[in-house]
């Protein structure tokens, strides 16, 4: 089995992805445009080669210089990428080299998010009301059909990034400076309501591992306050009536996407009358610790899973949930260097045996710029067999530890 790895190396989740190929048993060769020298030791350990080109998004030379590197080395059986911004690229190897897997059209679908919320649409799937917009007269239009409050997002966005909640037409039009830079956006009714994922694992159309998130508070809050410390529930308890209409609405976007084989990482609303509503999907898992708090939650190793499931069609690791995790990202006070920590001792004290993982800065580094990376300073992980006793912890870390930085 051999297997291309698109960009082993980056971003933080992908060495651990390539070992999961490798520990999975397949053969695998890089494709990124960092040194080798600089691959994550993960990634170089569990890599048999690696071709470094000079520019990952020229296409046409990609695609070239890999038919190139490939042709002595035999067929590929797969090509894989986890990060979104080469979901297309990927496909469009697959499709040169005649490999299978996700095709350019079948690509769309999880990157325009016009064209994705159509087909659901067709499909009888409920989406929040949306227009796609390319001048400003088309976002008036749009707004005046759909309603305020409404959020504005770019139709290829990721990371919130020039996302916009709208009140009302006076705000419409600041915003549409905005988002000037913007070729394309989507417009849509504001849901709202509590903000949660439902991930997968497929083979072949079919369902091998599931897992499902609760957002806290919802993204685009937690995105636009600096003072927020945002938490990334998993929960342990799928079965609660709840998230039943949730977990059918995922269930039948995946098969409205003709979705077959790999990772699926959907975004849904449940609104306060128990209604579902669509969000957005990826066919890539979620980022930012969030297989992690996976492992966490079900004592296992979700990237071999992945990995079994991509190369073999099976997913072998144990799945029982035995915990909700959640992680919680801390954003230090200031500017500049990290210069102390406050609060970390007294929460391990109260409940260290609960808490996971714990990976702040150190003193002395520069702090990451918080909105560019859901990590921000630094996070903690926690967990417990009890969501409230969960939450409750998370909360604790959200709100008693502090990071400063001058
Ligand atoms: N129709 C909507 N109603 C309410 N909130 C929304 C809506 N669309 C997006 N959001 C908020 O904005 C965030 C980012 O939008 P999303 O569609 O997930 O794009 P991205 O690709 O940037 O993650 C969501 O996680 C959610 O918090
Ligand atoms: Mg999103």
């Amino acid at each position: 089995m051999k297997v291309l790895m698109f960009s082993p190396g980056f971003p933080a989740e992908m060495p651990r992805f390539t070992r999961g190929l490798a520990q999975a048993g397949a053969q695998v060769l890089g494709l990124g445009d960092q040194p080798e020298a600089m691959l994550p030791q993960e990634a170089k350990d569990h890599l048999s080669a690696y071709l470094r080109v000079p520019n990952l998004w020229d296409e046409d030379a990609v695609i070239r210089a890999v038919s190139d590197w490939i042709r002595p080395m035999g067929e590929l059986d797969r090509v894989e990428c986890l990060w979104e911004p080469g979901m297309m690229l990927a496909a469009r190897l697959r499709q040169a080299l005649g490999v299978p897997g996700m095709t350019p059209d079948q690509t769309v679908l999880f990157r325009d998010k016009e064209a994705m919320k159509q087909a659901l649409d067709a499909a009888g799937i409920r989406t929040p009301r949306h227009a796609s917009a390319r001048t400003a007269g088309e976002m008036r239009f749009a707004a005046e059909r759909i309603g305020y409050p409404l959020i504005i997002k770019p139709i290829a966005g990721a990371g919130s990034a020039d996302t916009y909640r709208v009140e009302d037409a006076t705000e419409l039009e600041r915003v549409l400076r905005l988002v000037r830079h913007v070729p394309e956006v989507s417009v849509e009714e504001f849901i709202d309501a509590h903000e949660f994922t439902f991930d997968t694992i497929c083979s072949g159309g079919e369902i091998l591992f599931e897992n499902i998130a609760w957002y806290r508070p919802n993204v685009l809050v937690a995105r636009s306050l600096e003072w927020v410390s945002p938490q990334t529930v998993n929960l342990r308890d799928l079965s609660t009536p709840q998230l039943e209409a949730g977990r059918q609405l995922g269930r039948k976007a995946l098969k409205a996407l003709g979705f077959e084989t790999g990772f699926t990482h959907m975004e849904w609303f449940l609104k306060e009358d128990g209604e579902a509503v669509f969000g957005e999907i990826g066919a890539r898992p979620p980022g930012a610790r969030s297989v992690d708090i996976m492992n966490y939650t079900c004592d296992t190793d979700v990237y071999v899973g992945w990995a079994e499931a991509a190369c073999f069609g099976r997913f072998s690791q144990p799945t029982h949930r035995l915990y909700n995790a959640a992680v919680i990202f801390k954003r230090a006070q200031g500017e500049g260097r990290i210069q102390r920590v406050e609060g970390l001792e007294h929460l391990l004290a109260h409940f260290g045996e609960h808490v996971v993982c714990v990976d702040l800065l150190p003193q002395g580094h520069p702090r990451r710029n918080w909105k560019q990376t859901l990590l921000s300073d630094g996070y903690l992980i926690v967990r417990h067999p009890d969501l409230q006793a969960t939450t409750e912890m998370a909360d604790r870390v959200g709100s008693e530890l502090q990071m400063y930085a001058g």
